[in-house]
């Protein structure tokens, strides 16, 4: 890209501004401030003028989830069905790690994060440690393993797993790939300068992943490897089973599209998502959008009719992923801090938020894939995310739920 296309691109957004620097630039930053224009997409920055295009939530019904009684009574055979498809090969996980963790607020990635008392135990450690339980399992067949890093965390992220000798893993069964950046700006629309030669951007949400596969030249691996399920999960639960065999195959089985491990909620008010039918189609509502009906509404058993929270696990089915590609998915506008340059140069780290990311949702896919399994897990034993440094999904909450799990930190 030119000067005189990045002109024209950014015009048609309304951002000129990023280029108010270009006489004041070096040659090479001149080339990274292009690279970036090229590589960003503007286009979402026209909600925020015309927020009322967002798409209102549609018709909400239960949606039955499978749960713990019957889990157990078909353990076997739900277990044997999935073990069958990991030795097979065609089951892949990916670890969305492309999340910036700022509620943590620490400067490395998440996964770096160490939860030990008495030795290290990082989060990718728990994370690898976990994943080789099912390798076990499947008599030593490693499950391909997808991770995705952002352009802000990717050489830490490899660093430290090269580092660390990949916990174990077989680095031959791991490949990285980057997520795609979206711009941030202020509360009119106009993106914040990073620097004179860089626009302020971040990870585009956890939503824009299979896409992000894509580009980077994955879909063939997917296919040269036979994969026909992929495990999506998120890096901060430090007991998350992946590739867990029963739920693979309880999904098989069920002839969904998609499976997503849920946990009962543990009070009816509680900050989850939870699964539910939207237009007779698989979907997730946010704790935000309950209304007291929806709240208050029963099952035939007389049990809550909307009780089953969603824990960032999901089962895609690689096919179904690949036709809903490029449909397009809600995008939230997220007000957030955003770090920027002021005019007078210097740079600016906000104690409140300041503007909008753009983002993109995984629980939006579920709508698209159009069948999707709930499948009860017991919270104690698979949910300990770490979102915060103290309270509620804390390290402390997360390392006593190790403890209680057995696990040594
Ligand atoms: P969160 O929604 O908790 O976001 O991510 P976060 O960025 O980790 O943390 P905060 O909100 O800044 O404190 C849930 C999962 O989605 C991944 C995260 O890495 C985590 O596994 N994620 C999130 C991405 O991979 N990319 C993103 O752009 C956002």
């Amino acid at each position: 890209m030119n000067y005189e296309e990045a002109k024209q691109k950014l015009g048609a957004y309304g951002q000129e501004h990023a280029l108010q620097y270009w006489d004041e630039l070096s040659d090479m930053e001149r080339q990274n401030l292009l690279c970036q224009i090229d590589a960003l997409d503007f286009s979402p920055i026209h909600f925020v003028k015309d927020r009322g295009e967002l798409p209102a939530k549609g018709d909400i019904s239960p949606l039955k989830a499978m749960e713990l009684p019957e889990i157990e009574d078909r353990r076997e055979e739900l277990g044997k069905t999935g073990l069958q498809a990991i030795r097979e090969g065609k089951v892949g996980a990916v670890l969305l790690a492309g999340g910036m963790g700022t509620r943590l607020g620490s400067d490395n990635p998440k996964c770096m994060y160490d939860i030990g008392i008495t030795r290290h135990v990082y989060i990718m450690q728990r994370l690898i440690e976990n994943l080789m339980d099912v390798v076990r399992e499947a008599d030593g067949t490693f499950v391909p393993l997808f991770i995705m890093t952002s352009e802000k965390n990717h050489e830490a992220t490899t660093g430290f797993m090269k580092e660390h000798h990949y916990f174990g893993y077989d680095p031959s069964k791991i490949w990285f790939f980057r997520q795609d950046m979206a711009p941030a700006t202020d509360y009119n629309g106009k993106v914040y300068m990073e620097a004179k030669d860089r626009i302020a951007s971040s990870p585009n949400g956890n939503g824009g992943w299979f896409a992000s596969m894509a580009k980077a030249g994955l879909l063939s691996t997917l296919h040269d490897l036979g994969i026909e399920w992929l495990n999506c999960f998120s890096v901060d639960n430090v007991l998350q089973r992946i590739a867990d065999p029963v739920f693979i195959g309880a999904t098989i089985n069920s002839g969904c599209a998609s499976g997503s491990k849920v946990v009962r909620k543990a009070a009816p008010d509680e900050k989850v998502g939870v699964m539910c039918l939207e237009d007779g189609c698989p979907s997730i509502i946010e704790y935000y959008d309950m209304t007291p009906e929806l709240l208050k509404a029963k099952d035939d058993a007389g049990n809550p009719a909307y009780n089953f929270g969603v824990i960032l696990n999901y089962l895609l089915r690689e096919k179904d992923l690949e036709k809903i590609m490029n449909e397009k998915l809600t995008l939230h506008i997220v007000e957030k801090k955003i770090p920027y340059m002021a005019q007078d140069g210097t740079f600016v780290k906000p104690q409140a938020p300041n503007g909008y990311k753009f983002e993109l949702l995984i629980l939006d896919m579920i709508r698209h894939m159009g069948s999707c399994l709930p499948f009860e897990v017991r919270r104690n034993h698979e949910f300990a995310p770490i979102k915060n440094k103290e309270g509620v999904d804390s390290v402390e909450t997360a390392r006593e739920l190790c403890r209680q799990n057995g696990i040594e930190l």
